[in-house]
């Protein structure tokens, strides 16, 4: 049987960008997809591709506290994006079970987003939790919430 954490490879930060872009930066104002941890150390960045060797799935994990807990290890998720055609087929959850696994081999006992209420229910079914109100986030204007998991 296949493994699916073994489809998932780590990429540069220049293969992620143009997914994101497409997917995280559509109808937003600020059409910029880097973030400031994409060079902090640490970060990594996670991918599936397709079999034209196309880049369909992406996600960066950043070794950063969650607020609630600062003195333990704990790992940002940012920049999930599944390209549009291959959306709800099961990409996105593989690519989080492939974090869980990288936060844990840094010992880290949380992992943490800053998650779209548009994708609320997907954080949701893969045992995030919401933590306080709704807040609106700075580059996309939309709607968010704290999301955290305990691992
Ligand atoms: C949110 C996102 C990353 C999730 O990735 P995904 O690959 O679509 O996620 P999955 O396929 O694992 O799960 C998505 C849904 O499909 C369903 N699904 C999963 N596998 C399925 C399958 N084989 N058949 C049918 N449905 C399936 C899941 O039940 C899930 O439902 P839910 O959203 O109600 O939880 C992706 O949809 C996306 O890029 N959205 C736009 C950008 C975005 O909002 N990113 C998050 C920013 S915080």
């Amino acid at each position: 049987m296949i493994n699916p954490l073994s489809i998932v490879v780590e990429i540069k930060t220049h293969e992620t960008l143009p997914l994101r872009a497409a997917v995280l930066r559509a109808d937003t104002p600020n059409k910029n997809a880097s973030y400031p941890e994409d060079s902090k150390p640490g970060t990594i960045h996670l991918g599936i591709f397709d079999e034209d060797k196309t880049l369909v799935a992406t996600s960066t994990w950043v070794m950063n506290p969650w607020q609630e807990d600062p003195n333990a290890i704990a790992v940002q998720l940012r920049g999930m994006a599944v390209a549009v055609n291959k959306q709800s087929s099961g990409l996105g959850k593989i690519l989080i079970d492939a974090g869980v696994a990288h936060a844990k081999s840094h010992s880290a006992i949380y992992i943490w987003a800053k998650a779209r209420d548009a994708a609320m229910s997907f954080y949701l079914r893969n045992e995030f939790a919401v933590v306080g109100e709704s807040f609106t986030e700075g580059v996309t204007q939309l709607p968010h919430h704290l999301v955290v998991r305990k691992i």
